[in-house]
């Protein structure tokens, strides 16, 4: 049975750097507080006018240049965001055209921060089933455009960043390469603790004056809850993938966890007793770019760590839904 390999990875973030100073301008907060609390020292926001699907469309160029591949040569697109360019169609769409490749099938995965992880798995099953050979994954964010920068806002406004991520799977033969197993959950229960209200259906309008006076068009999260969950299935959704295929910590070249705040990320690590070495972080520079953060950080961990041939690289999320998930890959 084949399975999925990573053919080629591309990212693309905006030019336009937003430091934790320039923050401090907005809303009342600090450097030293931003720095300490999340470990971020600035993010890129987009210029306006920018459509998330022009930074996933810029990342597919990258990863096509890097792979040889032309955009006729991809069979299916999966698109993970939750900030899409418009409420539908989905922007693996949008997506398709500017790649001009019309009838090419594309999926929209709305899982936010493992919406990468969802979206490997459903590559992966399609792979492996020999439905397609070659398929562009894509996680890809703006958060800019719908943040509260004002003090109201600030614990959320402060940690996202907009980037986008793609990587080219290709179906490979070779025993042992490619994804050993993907590992996904979910707890709705918890689908309040970090959402956005409005736009929603369940409103007629959709969205209303005082969706945009109470701040409900804005993000919204119980930032300690999240962190609480997060440093517990993490590690247990990593531990988990490990035991299915008979693995240990050991044997990780380099785990990429998803770039949520680098002190969950070095709970994470601790947790699972891994070297530094062991483990990848980019939040510094980028914030958190939920579905566009793990693909953003696992080419940048390829690149930097020198990730060859036969490595075991890793990968877990966990954000909104709460979703969480983990993955093995064998480069
Ligand atoms: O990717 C999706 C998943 N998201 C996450 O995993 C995020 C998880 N949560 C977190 O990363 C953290 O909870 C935050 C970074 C959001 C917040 O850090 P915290 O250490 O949990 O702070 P807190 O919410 O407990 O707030 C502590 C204090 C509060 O002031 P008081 O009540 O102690 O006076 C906040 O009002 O910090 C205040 N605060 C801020 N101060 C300066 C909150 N945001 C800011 C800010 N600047 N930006």
């Amino acid at each position: 049975m084949p399975r999925a390999a990573f053919a080629a990875l591309g990212t693309f973030v905006p030019d336009r750097v937003v430091t934790n100073e320039e923050l401090t301008r907005r809303m009342e907060t600090s450097d030293a507080w931003i720095q300490e609390r999340t470990g971020i020292r600035e993010r890129r926001w987009v210029r306006e006018g920018t459509e998330n699907s022009d930074l996933a469309f810029e990342a597919t160029k990258r990863a096509l240049d890097k792979a040889g591949w032309k955009a006729s040569d991809i069979e299916a697109i999966i698109y993970a965001s939750l900030s899409p360019d418009h409420m539908f169609p989905g922007d693996g769409c949008f997506l398709n055209a500017k790649l001009g490749i019309p009838g090419v099938p594309a999926l929209d995965v709305r899982n936010q921060c493992s919406g990468f992880l969802y979206g490997l798995s459903v590559a992966d099953a399609w792979i492996r089933a020999g439905v397609y050979r070659r398929v562009l994954l894509v996680g890809s964010e703006i958060h800019s455009t719908g943040l509260d920068v004002s003090t109201r806002g600030r614990d959320v406004a402060v940690i996202f960043g907009d980037g986008a991520g793609a990587a080219l799977l290709e179906a490979t033969d070779e025993p042992g390469r490619g994804v050993l197993s993907v590992h996904l959950h979910a707890d709705g229960r918890y689908a309040k603790e970090l959402w956005t209200d409005a736009p929603g259906s369940k409103y007629h309008p959709r969205v209303q004056v005082a969706h945009i006076e109470s701040g409900a068009i804005y993000p919204h999260m119980e930032g300690q809850k999240v962190f609480k969950h997060a440093i517990s299935k993490m590690p247990e959704v990593v531990r988990a993938a490990l035991d299915r295929n008979g693995l240990t910590t050991k044997d990780l070249k380099v785990l990429v966890p998803h770039q949520a705040n680098l002190r969950i990320a070095q709970m994470v690590q601790r947790s699972l007793e891994l070297e530094d070495a062991q483990v990848f972080n980019n939040i510094q520079k980028y914030g958190n770019t939920t579905a566009g953060s793990i693909p953003i950080a696992l080419a940048e961990a390829v690149e930097e760590r020198g990730v060859k041939r036969g490595d075991l690289v890793g990968l877990c999320a966990f954000g909104a839904g709460f979703t969480w998930g983990s993955a093995l890959v064998r480069w």
